[in-house]
Parts: C-alpha cells; sequence; structure tokens
C-alpha cells in the first residue's frame, strides 16, 4: 500500500488541488494540446478523480484510466467520461494493454510517488503508437541520484528524480523531449510555494 492515504483524499481531492494551486492538470492539457486529436486513444496513468484526463475528453478524445485507489475510480467514473477504467498497480505489474494500443499516454502528479521508473517507461513504449506524445510530471531532484525518497516538511515521503535520469529513460525508450516547464505549487501551510513539478512532454519516435 502507498504511504500516502487516497482512501481520505478521493472525496476532498478536487477541492484541494484549487487550495494548493494544483493545476499540473490543465498544464499538462495546454502543452499537449497542439500533438492530439478527436478520437484518439489516451492512457491516464494513476487518473485518480480524472482532473487530467477529463479535458482531453471534452474535445473528443477517448480516455482510459489505471489507478490502484478504487475511491479515486469511483468518483471519477461517476463523472462518466471514460472509456475504461482499470484497479492496477503500476509499480509492480505489466499495463493491461495490447502492444501499441493508444495513441498518447499521460501521468499526472504520480511519479513522485514511485521510485524506479525503469518498468514504467517500457511498457508505456510497449502500449503507446509510433508518433505518438507521453505527457507527465516529475518531482526534479537536485543531486546527481537517478531517484531520492525525500521527507517533505509536511510529514509525507515522495520521490524525486533527477532529470539527467527521466532523459536517460526517454532515450532508452526511442522517445524524444519536445517541451518542458517548471511549475510551482503550495506545500501543506496551503501559503508557500515549495513544491516544484516539472511538465514534460515526449514524443514517441
Ligand atoms: C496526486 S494524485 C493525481 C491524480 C490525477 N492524475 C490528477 O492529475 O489529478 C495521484 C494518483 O496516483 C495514484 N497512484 C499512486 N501510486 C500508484 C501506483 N503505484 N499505481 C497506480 N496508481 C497510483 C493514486 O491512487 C492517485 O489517484
Amino acid at each position: 500500500m502507498n504511504e500516502y492515504d487516497y482512501k481520505e483524499e478521493a472525496d476532498s481531492y478536487d477541492q484541494k488541488v484549487n487550495e494548493y494551486d494544483s493545476h499540473s492538470h490543465d498544464v499538462i492539457f495546454g502543452m499537449s494540446y497542439e500533438y492530439v486529436k478527436s478520437g484518439e486513444k489516451i492512457l491516464d496513468l494513476g487518473i485518480g478523480t480524472g482532473l487530467a484526463s477529463i479535458n482531453f475528453s471534452k474535445i473528443g478524445l477517448k480516455v482510459y484510466g489505471l489507478d490502484m485507489s478504487e475511491d479515486m475510480l469511483n468518483i471519477c467514473r461517476s463523472k462518466s467520461f471514460t472509456e475504461e477504467l482499470k484497479l492496477h498497480n503500476l509499480s509492480i505489474s505489466r499495463i493491461p494493454y495490447d502492444d501499441h494500443y493508444f495513441n498518447h499516454i499521460i501521468c499526472c502528479g504520480v511519479f513522485h510517488f514511485l521510485g524506479d521508473l525503469g518498468n514504467l517507461f517500457s511498457e508505456v513504449a510497449r502500449v503507446i503508437k509510433k508518433g505518438g506524445i507521453f505527457a507527465f510530471t516529475v518531482s526534479p531532484g537536485t543531486t546527481t541520484e537517478e531517484y531520492k525518497k525525500e521527507m517533505t516538511d509536511w510529514g509525507v515521503p515522495i520521490y524525486k528524480h533527477s532529470l539527467d535520469y527521466i532523459k536517460r529513460l526517454l532515450d532508452r525508450n526511442e522517445m524524444r523531449l519536445l517541451k518542458g516547464q517548471r511549475l510551482l505549487m503550495k506545500g501543506a501551510d496551503k501559503v508557500n510555494y515549495d513544491m516544484t513539478f516539472s511538465v514534460m512532454i515526449a514524443e514517441y519516435k
């Protein structure tokens, strides 16, 4: 089980993203917009309540989602915009879809709960189609280590990943970085902007 208690979080999640100025899902959509079109299939890894993919469904993409929390999936399901939702743990399993099934893949606000991303990137490369985009957020590390678990000031541990590590994973899996953008979000005091994320958009070549 994840250290972060999503069961408690699920009901209030959508409200909390506003309190924390945590709008990376909207940034991912805006940065991806030029590469996607109506009718394409998009997979949302760690879909949660669906904030990151609902905009893609509004412009006609078919949304599929995976998440390890049934509570988050239930809230997402109640919004009635997805084609298919599956309970799935990204850190231990094969993505439960055939090779090159999706046009695009997004993963917003999830890498910082996972350490090693090697298997996940190779699974993304297996299920995405050529020319599709992989759009994700990452909490960038300041050391040379590939990834490191660090305690936040508010007592929740998160993984930070070095951007060199992310770039190596992209290279190894035939993906090319198209765009990157740093974002600042509030921490637990809901006042100070002490969380940094990078939004990255890569193309599967
Ligand atoms: C911060 S929320 C982000 C939700 C959504 N992507 C968004 O942008 O609003 C993180 C989500 O990742 C899911 N998650 C965390 N670790 C996971 C794992 N190992 N496998 C699948 N889902 C995971 C959580 O259940 C939660 O729904």
